[in-house]
Order: C-alpha cells, then sequence, then structure tokens
C-alpha cells in the first residue's frame, strides 16, 4: 500500500463519484429499515446538492498509488438546512448558534479498514470543523443497521441522540 491524502477542492468532487455511490450501496446493504430510501441517494443527489447548500466544504481523499480508495466530507451549513421536507434531523434550539458542523460522507474500501486510515480521516475532519469559532455543535447522521460505523464514532467521543425517520436514522452529536 502506497497511501497519501488529499484535501480537494469542491470543483474537483467528480473523482469522488464512484466511492460516494459505493457508500450509499454499502448503507443500503446494511439497512433494514426502509431500505428503499437509498434508492434515490448517489452522487448526483446526496454530494453535489450538500456541496452547493454549505458554507463550507472539506473532502479529503485517500488514494492508493493513484487510486481513490476512501474519503470523507464535512460540511458547515445553517442549522435550517437540517429542517426540511425530508427531516428534521435535530431539535433547532437545542443549538445555540446559527450554523453546525457535520460529518456527512465517510467511506473506507473493503480492504482498506482497520489500518488507521478512517482514524486519520476522522481526526482531520474534526480538526478542520473545530478551526470554526462560531460553530459549537457537530453532527453526524448513521443509517440502521451501520452498527460497525455506530460504535466506531462512539470510540471518538460522539454520542447517541435520538432516531429520526422511525429508525432509519440515528443521530449522533458532539460540542465543543
Ligand atoms: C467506518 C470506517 C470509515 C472506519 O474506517 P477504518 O479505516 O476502518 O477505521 P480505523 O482503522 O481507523 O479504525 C477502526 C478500528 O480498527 C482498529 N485499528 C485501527 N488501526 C489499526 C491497526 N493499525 N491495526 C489493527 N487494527 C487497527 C481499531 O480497533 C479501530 O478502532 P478504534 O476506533 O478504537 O481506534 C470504515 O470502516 C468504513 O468505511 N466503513 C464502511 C462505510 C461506513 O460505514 N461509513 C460510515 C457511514 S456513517
Amino acid at each position: 500500500m502506497n497511501l497519501h491524502y488529499e484535501v480537494i477542492s469542491d470543483d474537483k468532487i467528480e473523482c469522488c463519484r464512484e466511492v460516494c455511490n459505493e457508500l450509499m450501496a454499502y448503507q443500503k446493504a446494511k439497512s433494514s429499515i426502509t431500505p428503499e430510501l437509498f434508492d434515490n441517494m448517489n452522487f448526483d443527489t446526496r454530494m453535489v446538492p450538500s456541496i452547493k447548500k454549505a458554507l463550507s466544504n472539506f473532502i479529503v481523499v485517500v488514494k492508493d498509488d493513484d487510486k481513490i480508495v476512501g474519503y470523507v466530507y464535512s460540511n458547515i451549513s445553517p442549522k435550517e438546512t437540517y429542517s426540511n421536507e425530508f427531516a428534521t434531523f435535530f431539535d433547532l434550539s437545542s443549538v445555540s448558534k446559527n450554523n453546525v458542523g457535520c460529518l456527512s460522507q465517510f467511506y473506507i474500501r473493503e480492504g482498506y479498514r482497520q489500518y488507521g486510515v478512517g482514524s486519520k480521516l476522522f481526526n482531520m475532519s474534526m480538526d478542520w470543523l473545530k478551526h470554526f469559532d462560531n460553530v459549537e455543535d457537530y453532527f453526524i447522521f448513521v443509517s440502521n443497521g451501520n452498527h460497525d460505523a455506530l460504535k466506531f464514532y462512539q470510540r471518538k467521543g460522539f454520542t447517541v441522540s435520538h432516531d429520526i425517520l422511525d429508525g432509519f436514522i440515528t443521530v449522533l452529536r458532539n460540542s465543543k
């Protein structure tokens, strides 16, 4: 393995298409509560609009030589972003500042997991999220059935807040 980490700009996200779509398929495979909700979720419907809507984005890809083997995508967004026609992700009044941070998408290809790559990407994301002075609340949304990811985030200090959409998503949060 010849791994290296690259922060990429918003206009270069096309390179994440394949890994983003793999993440959606992975989550659907793990899910038992309304897995069909994933059918409309892909790079074009999730990552592209999210990047456009957010105030600031942070994307890191991991490459093995030239091949992308994982990525993490985090953003800073107005808290109102999380109350929409799809769901109310959290009680907006529980967040004192206008904006929140979110670790939004995270995927390491099979064969590259359990080597510390995820921890490295997670730490890079948290360092980035925490440098915004006007943000105090951080969220991660985990789809049902993904127990490994849930435990990973809990080991990293996030706590389960509540479930939404009848258990389709578990909301994890942390604060400064
Ligand atoms: C969740 C995910 C991103 C974690 O990435 P990862 O690279 O496997 O994570 P790490 O290797 O850093 O850590 C996982 C565990 O592996 C073990 N580990 C880490 N480094 C290790 C090493 N060098 N040797 C052996 N084990 C190691 C540890 O038990 C670690 O647990 P910790 O959290 O207590 O440190 C990855 O498993 C993944 O992409 N899963 C599929 C997609 C997914 O679920 N995404 C999340 C959507 S919300």
